[in-house]
């Protein structure tokens, strides 16, 4: 029998787009082993209601509990951590939950023209979260929000014409990027999807921005609190076993693409 230590850690997403962080994790944390959850039959999550998305996502919780006795929760999806992490924090007070926000706050720290593009889901930017957080740092800098509707399900359906379309739609609907004073200098990719499109938005965007996501500050948060409760898994070949509510063929195939 598995010890309470090798149990898995729990990542999941309303699809691939997790995987972005799933690969850090890896890295991070080597000797784990890791339950991938891709709810990719109710997904695209981004564009729907809150209630949706919290009801998924909780159902998704308790069933990599009773089914894979996961010892800690990554929510690897900005709409899911918005939409219900603080129900989760209630409901599962034992289990040790990191979730992932658009990363505002580096963001501030990194720009000089104080001018700061976020590319989230409509769920995200209209999450009471995000509000929070925006209002918070919003005398520091100025944040120019961008709902990509469309963005994540095309990444999700391996559609490379639309995503890049549609990453050319979004920044220029942002205005004008560059390192010069007025222009936005940094592009928080906020949904956990948009990592893959991160080639077809450094090409759009002036060079010198700076393109930031959140799985490296989120990979080292999931060791502090592994560490803080003694749950490392020390040793060990560790792996990862994946999970789709839709066809685990294709998770597959993604993993095998983007997580090498
Ligand atoms: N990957 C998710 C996020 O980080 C959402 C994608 C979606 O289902 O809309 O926000």
């Amino acid at each position: 029998m598995r010890s309470a230590l090798q149990a898995p850690i729990g990542v999941f997403d309303s699809g691939v787009g997790g995987l972005s962080i799933l690969k850090v994790l890896r890295a991070e944390l080597p000797a784990e082993s890791f339950v991938y959850l891709a709810d990719t039959a109710h997904a695209p999550y981004g564009e729907r209601g809150d209630a949706y998305v919290a009801e998924r996502t909780r159902a998704i919780v308790r069933r990599l509990r009773d089914e894979h006795a996961i010892k800690a929760l990554v929510v690897a999806c900005n709409t899911a951590t918005a939409a219900a992490i603080h129900l989760l924090r209630r409901e599962h007070p034992d289990l040790p939950l990191v979730g992932v926000e658009p990363a505002l706050k580096p963001a501030v720290a990194l720009s000089k023209t104080g001018r700061i593009g976020v590319m989230a889901t409509r769920v995200t930017l209209a999450s009471a979260k995000l509000r929070a957080l925006h209002d918070a740092l919003k005398d520091q800098a100025e944040f120019v929000l961008q709902p990509c509707d469309g963005l994540a399900d095309a990444i999700e359906n391996r559609d490379p014409a639309l995503v890049a379309a549609l990453c050319a739609r979004y920044t220029q609907a942002m205005g004008a990027f560059g390192t010069r004073p007025g222009q936005i200098d940094t592009l928080v990719l906020g949904c956990t999807h948009y990592a893959f499109a991160w080639d077809e938005l450094a090409a759009l965007v002036a060079p010198g921005t700076r393109l930031i996501e959140t799985g490296e500050p989120v990979a080292r948060q999931a060791r502090r609190l592994l560490e803080a409760n003694d749950q490392l898994a020390g040793t060990g070949a560790g792996g990862v076993e994946f999970v789709s509510t839709g066809s685990l063929t294709e998770l597959q195939a993604a993993a095998t693409r983007w997580l090498s």
